[in-house]
Parts: C-alpha cells; structure tokens; sequence
C-alpha cells in the first residue's frame, strides 16, 4: 500500500511539555499562524478559535480551563502534525502523563530566565524513560535571561541528557541581536532593518559573516563567536543516532511572543522529528506502521463532551494501518466487535468528522461505555493486543466514602466505572478496607466528585491525606506488622500491597529497617 506509507512518513506527533508560564501555548499558536491554521496572534490565546473553546465539562468552565489533553491537527512543510497538549497548572493529571504515550517525540519549552522548574522535570523524566526523542527551545529571548551556557549545563546536569545547541544567542533582552544559527549556517537578525537583512549568511568555516555587516561592530559579536568556537571545540558531537534514541537533544533559542526562531525551530524540528513508530505487543512483538491492518491504542477518555448526551469519547492513537470511516474492528479486551462510523478527528480549524486517518493519527471514537484506557482495538483476523499503558505512581491521596450510606450501590459502580476509565487510581487500607484515592494532580479529584455527582447521583467525602510516596513490595516480603504509624499500607486495584510513606523520611527510615524489601516506584 504506497499510499499508506507517503501517508504515514508525513505524519509527525508531537506533545510540548513545559512548567506553566514557559510559553507552550504562544509557541503553538506561533506554530498554527505557521501552517496557516489562525491569521492572527492571540487566537488560542484568547480562546477565540473554536478549538480551544471548550464547552465539553461544566467544571472547565467554571476554572477557565481546558481539563484534558486536546489534539490539533494541521499541515506545514509538506507535514502533516499532530500536537498533542499535555495540561499543566492545576490541570495537572494523569492524562497528562498518558498523552505522552500516545506522541513519537516531544518538544520542551523552557523559559530562558528561569531554567528548569519542576513540572518541565517531572514530565521528562517520564520521556526519558520512554526513550521519546526530545527537542528544547529555551524561549522568551527578548527578556533578560541567564547566560546561555549556563542555561544548558543546567539542562545537562538536571536532566541527565546530552545536549546540542543548534544555535547560540547574540545577547537577549534589551540587547538581543539575534541568533548564530550553526546548524543552518546564518545568523537570524532579531528586529532586521529590511526582510533582505533577516538571514545574513556565514562563512564556510562557520566562524564569522560571509559579507561585511553592522552587526558585526556589535560588541557581542566577539563574545558569541568566542562562545561558538568553544561549543565547536568541547560541546557535544552531532548525532542523530543518539537523538531519536532520546540521549542528545538539539538545543534552539527563541522568543516565540515576538515570533522570532520559532519558524526556524519548526522546520529543523521537522527534518529530525521521527514518523510515527512501531509498537510494542503485549507479548513483546513490534507492530509496525506499515502493517495494512488496522491498529490502535486508547489513551484517553473524555466524558461528557456534550452534557445532554452523555457520551464519551475515547482518545485513539492509530498505530498501523489505514482507518477508514465505518471499518469493523474488534475490542480486544472484550473481544467485541464494533463499527467505527461516529469518529472525530481534530483539525486545528473545526472537530471534522473524518474519512480517513493514518499511524500518528488521532481518532475520537464515540462510545457508550465499551472503552477503557489502554484498550487495542485492530481489524482484520489476527488479533492485536498492544503492551499495558504504564501506571504512574499517584503523590496525592485522600480517603473517600459516599456521603449517603443508602448510596453504597451507586458510589461503588461509579468507583470502579471511573477507576477504570483511568480518571483517578483507587486503593484500599489493607485492614480497613476503607476506600483511598490516588491521584497526580488535584483536578482529578475534583473531576471524579463531580463525575460521581452528575453521573453516578452520589455525593461523595474526600478527606485529604496529604502527599504521600507510594511504593509498591512484592507481596513474598510483606508482613502486615511492617506497616507503622509512619506508614500506611494499602492494596492497589490488582490487590499488590503498597506501602504510602509520609515522608522521605519514613521511606528511609523502613529501608533501613528491613534491608532486604525492595520498594518500587510506577513510573
Ligand atoms: P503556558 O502556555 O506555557 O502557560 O504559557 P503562555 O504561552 O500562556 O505564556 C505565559 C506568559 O508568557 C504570557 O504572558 C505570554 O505572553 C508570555 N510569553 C510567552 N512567550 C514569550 C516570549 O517569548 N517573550 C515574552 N516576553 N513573553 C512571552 P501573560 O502576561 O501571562 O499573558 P498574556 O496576558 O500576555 O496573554
């Protein structure tokens, strides 16, 4: 099938992590004024286009937010991409983890004056353990920021990644003169007098402007180009090997406000970016994209996209094949067959409903009540079970009981209906039996009392228990007499017991008792 493959090596799906504030929302609204998707700035912004409005949860529109990851499509360079937002702010959750399952590489934006912050960490340390490669702009150049060396060693030594500068400030903030690009050979004038001026070309060597120019009586030019030769000395080597293995990553600088080296990013991003991959199985088989039969995993469920209906939608990532409008695929878990008419997909410009979709793609498929997280659904004979979306190891906890007794029914169907679903983790005291919620991110609490509300007619009480580290032990090592006043011990859903420390403290505290437990983290 040619077609599937031309369609397929265009395809790129990306996530842009990043702590609140770094500017992830100006650079992708930078990106859709790219590929012609807004005319102006300050349309995602400003909620104006009719992607970023959001009717779908009353609980969204009460906080001014956008509760789960959303999905844009649009075209530039001859690419089709696919960005997927992963939510920040208080925001924050699960979903936001899991999206980055569903991406072939990732985009990390970091404001240049202050580094790395702890949500920017969080995120990627969960790429890293996924191998996905990632690409950094350290943004907001038109502000005074720390000094670029500075700035990557600090990527360097708290991230534990190789990185690659691709070009190299000429000062920033009041005195930003523009970018010594190495990899394009040119140096990108910031504010140019002309558009003749923007791109002044470099000398073969690399060290110093072909022509003769004003900026060169910049007394930054000597700085950056003695800064240049240091990096071409003892900076990292390029490699593109390392960078799809998610060990180096290329470094840009920019200001995506003033739209400067944001074009610049896109399209070298997009000659690195990988196509979509293959997939592993569960039993450890890869999946390839080229493969015509159909495949896909579920990542994400958004409930309540209309209130009036009900429905849900679940969040597919098409791994292989071609999707087609009315395909007849198979549930696996359930081994259930389905015809997917009702699917959405989402362009930047207007939720379509979609003819035809490829690996890298994202689908909205309609349900009532079939999907779960996790879920492969495949067409064809040859039945396709994709590996287990990992489990993330919840930091916030808090006891839940259903505010009427005479509710028990209703309360334990919509726990173990939104458990499953994925919206929060749930636990279980290991001799109380009483019922303890885990989650990443306070929204998620918040989305499941008022899910039990509306959908399930329970009121329920969360009562906070505060951050807590959850570890797991193999179940042969556990005594029950090992739990203290500094711990709790808790069953997970599959029934593996879990200690919850209070603190660091308390964990450091049990190893040291019992040497010979190993606790373990989720991801
Ligand atoms: P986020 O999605 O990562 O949370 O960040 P967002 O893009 O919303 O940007 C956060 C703030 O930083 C915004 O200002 C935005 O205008 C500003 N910003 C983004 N990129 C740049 C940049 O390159 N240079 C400068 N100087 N500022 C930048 P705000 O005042 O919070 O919001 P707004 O009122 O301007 O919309």
């Amino acid at each position: 099938m040619a077609n599937l493959e031309e369609e397929l090596q265009t395809r790129r799906t990306f996530a842009i992590i990043s702590h609140p504030d770094a500017g992830k929302t100006t650079i992708t609204e930078q990106m859709l004024l790219l590929g012609g998707v807004v005319r102006e700035a300050g349309t995602v912004k400003g909620r104006k286009g009719n992607f970023a409005k959001s009717d779908w949860m009353e609980i969204e529109q009460k906080r001014g937010i956008s509760v789960t990851s959303s999905v844009l499509q649009f075209d530039f360079d001859d690419k089709r991409i696919n960005i997927l937002d992963t939510p920040g702010h208080e925001d924050f959750s699960e979903d936001t983890y899991r999206t980055l399952m569903a991406v072939d590489s990732v985009i990390m934006v970091i404001d240049s004056a202050k580094g790395i912050e702890p949500q920017t960490k969080k995120l990627f340390e969960i790429v890293k353990e996924r191998h996905i490669p990632i690409f950094t702009f350290f943004n907001k150049l038109d502000r005074d920021g720390r000094e670029a060396f500075d700035l990557v060693d600090e990527l360097e030594s708290t991230l534990g990644i190789q990185a690659y500068p691709m070009n190299w400030p000429i000062g920033s903030g009041q005195i930003l003169a523009g970018l010594y690009d190495l990899y394009h050979k040119q140096v990108e004038v910031y504010r140019p007098a002309s558009n003749a001026e923007r791109f002044l070309p470099l000398n073969e060597a690399g060290n110093d402007l072909a022509q003769a120019n004003a900026l060169q009586e910049n007394p930054l030019w000597d700085e950056v180009r003695d800064e240049i030769e240091l990096l071409q000395d003892a900076g990292n080597e390029f490699d593109e090997d390392a960078i799809l293995r998610g060990e180096l990553t290329p470094v840009f600088f920019g200001s995506a406000l003033t739209n400067f080296g944001v074009e610049t990013f896109l399209s070298t991003y997009m000659d690195y970016a990988p196509a979509p991959a293959p997939k592993k199985t569960a039993t450890g088989t890869l999946v390839e994209p080229t493969d015509e039969n159909f495949a896909g995993f579920v990542f994400k469920i958004q409930a309540n996209m209309d209130p009036n209906h009900r429905d849900r939608i679940a969040f597919v990532r098409i791994v292989s094949g071609e999707f087609t409008r009315g395909m007849d695929v198979t549930l696996q878990r359930l081994n259930k067959k389905l015809r997917l008419s009702n699917v959405t997909q989402f362009m930047a410009d207007s939720r379509e409903n979609v003819q035809n979709a490829y690996p890298g793609d994202i689908i909205g498929v309609y349900d009532t009540g079939n999907f779960q997280i996790g879920d492969t659904i495949y067409a064809g004979k040859k039945a396709v079970e994709f590996e287990e979306l990992p489990t993330f190891t919840p930091e916030m906890f808090m006891r839940v009981r259903a505010k009427n007794v005479l509710k028990q029914k209703s309360f334990h169907k919509g726990v173990t209906q939104l458990v499953q679903e994925g919206t929060i983790q749930m636990y279980t005291a290991w001799d109380s039996g009483e019922y303890i919620l885990g989650a990443v991110g306070q929204l998620q609490f918040e989305v499941f009392q008022f899910r039990m509300e509306n959908e399930y007619n329970t009121e329920v009480t969360l009562e906070p228990m505060g951050a807590k580290t959850a570890r797991w032990v193999n179940a042969e090592q556990l005594d029950p007499r090992m739990a203290s006043s500094r711990n709790l011990l808790v069953r997970d859903r599959n029934d593996a017991p879990v200690f919850l420390f209070e603190n660091a403290f308390a964990e450091r505290w049990f190893s040291d008792k019992y040497p010979d437990v190993e606790l373990e983290t989720k991801l």
